[in-house]
C-alpha cells in the first residue's frame, strides 16, 4: 500500500523564488536564508519520495478573487508555473499523479470533506518556491506532485482544526492506494508576517517558536487557536499556517522531529521550516541504532538553533 513517510513544512515566501530565480543565493541576505535547507535537501535526496501531496495557497494566479475553493486538489497530468505578474517563475512544469489524485478525491469526499477537483491548474510560487528549496533547482522535478490548495486569502478560510482532521482523511486515503507508493506531504506558508495596512512587518518570533514545538509535541492544542488569534499574534498572512495542520494530521501522533529551521527576516516575514518523520514507519525502515543516533542529532540541531545557528 502507499503510506505518508514523513511531513514537511516550509515558508513559501514569493522573494525567496526571486532571489533562486536571479541567482542571488549567495549575497548574504539570501544565503542566511538557503543555509538553513541544505541538510532538508539532503535528507530529501535520501529520502526519495515517490508522490509529494504540497499543501499550498494560490495567490490570485490560478484562482482570481471571482471564485475561491475552500480546498481544491489538483488531478491534472501537469501543472505548469503560472504567470504571477512578472511572467512564470523558470522552474519545471509540475507532473501530477491523477490516479493517486483521484483516488485521494474519491475517498476523502466520501468522507464528507468537499473537495473541489481540478483538471487544469497552474501553479505559484506558493507551491514551487517550498519545491526548491527541498529539491533544489533541477532541469526536471524529482517526483510526481499532488497539490493541495486551500483557501487563506479571503475570509473565512477553513479552521485549524478543519485542515488537521482533512490530513487524518488524506492519510487514510493514502493508505487505501493498492500500489507501494512512499509519499511526503508538504504544509507550505507562514509564518508569522503581515503584507499591509498599519502593522505591515509585523513577525513574532515567541508564537512561531511555540507553533514549532507543538506542531512536533502537541498539534491538537494549534488546532484549537481560532482565526483571531493567527490575526492578532501572528499578522493578517498568519492565517497560512493552518495548511500547516494539514500535514500534520496526516501524520501520527507522535512523531520524529528530524529537522528544524528558523530564521528571521525574508522579505518582511518569519521563514519557518521543520521536517516530521512518522516514528513507526522511521523505525521500521532503520537499525535501532541509527534511530538513536538520528534523536541525538536532531536534539544537537535543536539546541545549534536556539543559540542561533542552524
Ligand atoms: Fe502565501
Amino acid at each position: 500500500m502507499a503510506r505518508i513517510i514523513a511531513g514537511v513544512a516550509s515558508s513559501h515566501v514569493p522573494a525567496i523564488g526571486a532571489a533562486i530565480d536571479n541567482k542571488q543565493t549567495e549575497e548574504p541576505y539570501w544565503k542566511r536564508v538557503f543555509s538553513g535547507f541544505e541538510k532538508s535537501k539532503e535528507w530529501m535526496a535520501e529520502t526519495k519520495p515517490d508522490v509529494a501531496i504540497i499543501v499550498y495557497n494560490d495567490h490570485a494566479s490560478a484562482f482570481s478573487v471571482e471564485i475561491v475553493p475552500t480546498f481544491a486538489l489538483g488531478c491534472a497530468a501537469e501543472f505548469p508555473p503560472a504567470d504571477e505578474g512578472w511572467g512564470p517563475r523558470p522552474v519545471p512544469t509540475v507532473i501530477g499523479h491523477p490516479e493517486l489524485a483521484s483516488h485521494i478525491a474519491q475517498s476523502v469526499i466520501l468522507d464528507e470533506f468537499d473537495l473541489t477537483i481540478c483538471n487544469k491548474m497552474e501553479v505559484d510560487h506558493g507551491l514551487t518556491v517550498p519545491m526548491n528549496l527541498l529539491f533544489g533547482s533541477p532541469k526536471e522535478w524529482p517526483c510526481p506532485v499532488i497539490p493541495l490548495a486551500v483557501n487563506v486569502v479571503l475570509y473565512p478560510p477553513p479552521t485549524g482544526h478543519r485542515c488537521y482532521m482533512l490530513g487524518k482523511a488524506i492519510r487514510k486515503a493514502v493508505e487505501s492506494y493498492p500500489e507501494d507508493l512512499k509519499v511526503v506531504i508538504f504544509g507550505t506558508g507562514g509564518m508569522s508576517h503581515q503584507i499591509s495596512g498599519p502593522r505591515a512587518g509585523l513577525i513574532n518570533s515567541k508564537f512561531d517558536k511555540a507553533f514549532l514545538d507543538n506542531l512536533t509535541k502537541d498539534p491538537k492544542k494549534l488546532t484549537r487557536i481560532p482565526h483571531l488569534e493567527f490575526m492578532r499574534e501572528a499578522g493578517a498572512e498568519g492565517i497560512e499556517m493552518v495548511m500547516w495542520l494539514i500535514m500534520r494530521g496526516a501524520l501520527d501522533d507522535k512523531v520524529d522531529e528530524v529537522y528544524r529551521f528558523y530564521t528571521v527576516p525574508a522579505s518582511n516575514t518569519a521563514v519557518g521550516h521543520i521536517i516530521l518523520e512518522n516514528r513507526k514507519r522511521a523505525a521500521a525502515k532503520r537499525p535501532a541504532g541509527k534511530v538513536a543516533k538520528i534523536k541525538r542529532a536532531a536534539a544537537r540541531r535543536t539546541i545549534d538553533i536556539r543559540r542561533g545557528g542552524r
